[in-house]
């Protein structure tokens, strides 16, 4: 299976962002990652609308968007101008997320539901009809840089059953302590977005990190 890599903004060095996400995309990253935090459904903030208007004229491949805020349907408005090209929202944070998953359609954006590691694959079941892109986070969400949780593969294997099931081709994210080692088992598991922050941004040669982690 083909996999991609999305790079997570959080973990450059944030004081030269526009070069780094430049930096990235020449070193082979497929999409860029563009983790939001609000302070309130994960402890700590990180940046929003205004970053991502400052980094527009230096992307060049599709953004997805990582939303670790409540009640998320009240940014998809500007997360979809801004020219996210997915947007991925937390089932946990959401009243009615079936309600931001048609609100995320009608702006022709493709819609990701995400869930924490201590939420069952139960909670996103019934959105595996009509969501674009699912997203097992393998860390507590809130913090680049953190150690892969190893108990979340069940769950990717979990969803990658179902998927294939329902005869889908959505796709199947992972995101928290990526590297090559804990890449191989989540691809083996069946996920084909591997967001990757600290590992490739910290590498010394970035383009093998990201060749490290999709092979193929
Ligand atoms: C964590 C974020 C991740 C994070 C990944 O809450 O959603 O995208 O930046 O960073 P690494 O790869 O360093 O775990
Ligand atoms: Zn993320």
């Amino acid at each position: 299976m083909n996999a991609l890599v999305s790079a997570s903004v959080l973990g450059c060095d944030l004081s030269k962002i526009g070069e780094e996400v430049s930096d990235i995309q020449s070193a082979g990253a497929d999409w860029v990652h563009f983790d939001v935090m609000d302070g309130s459904f994960v402890k700590s903030m990180s940046f929003g609308e205004p970053v991502l208007r400052s980094l527009r004229p230096y992307l060049k491949v599709p953004v997805d968007t990582h939303l670790m805020i409540v009640d998320p349907i009240r940014y998809v408005d500007d997360f979809a101008d801004l020219g996210s090209d997915v947007i991925t929202f937390h089932i946990e944070a959401a009243a009615d997320p079936q309600e931001v998953i048609d609100k995320i359609h009608s702006r022709g954006v493709k819609a990701g539901v995400s869930i924490k590691p201590a939420t069952p694959v139960s909670a996103v079941k019934p959105y595996l009809e009509c969501a674009d892109l699912i997203l097992v986070m393998t860390v507590d969400p809130g913090f680049g840089g953190q150690v892969f949780l190893p108990e979340t593969l069940g769950k990717v294997s979990e969803i990658r059953y179902m998927l294939d099931s329902l005869g889908r081709d959505a796709y199947l994210e992972v995101d928290g302590g990526i590297n090559q080692k804990t890449a191989r088992i989540c691809r083996e598991a069946g996920a084909n977005v591997l967001v990757s922050g600290s590992y490739i941004f910290g590498a010394d040669d970035r383009a093998a990190a990201i060749r490290s982690i999709k092979p193929f």
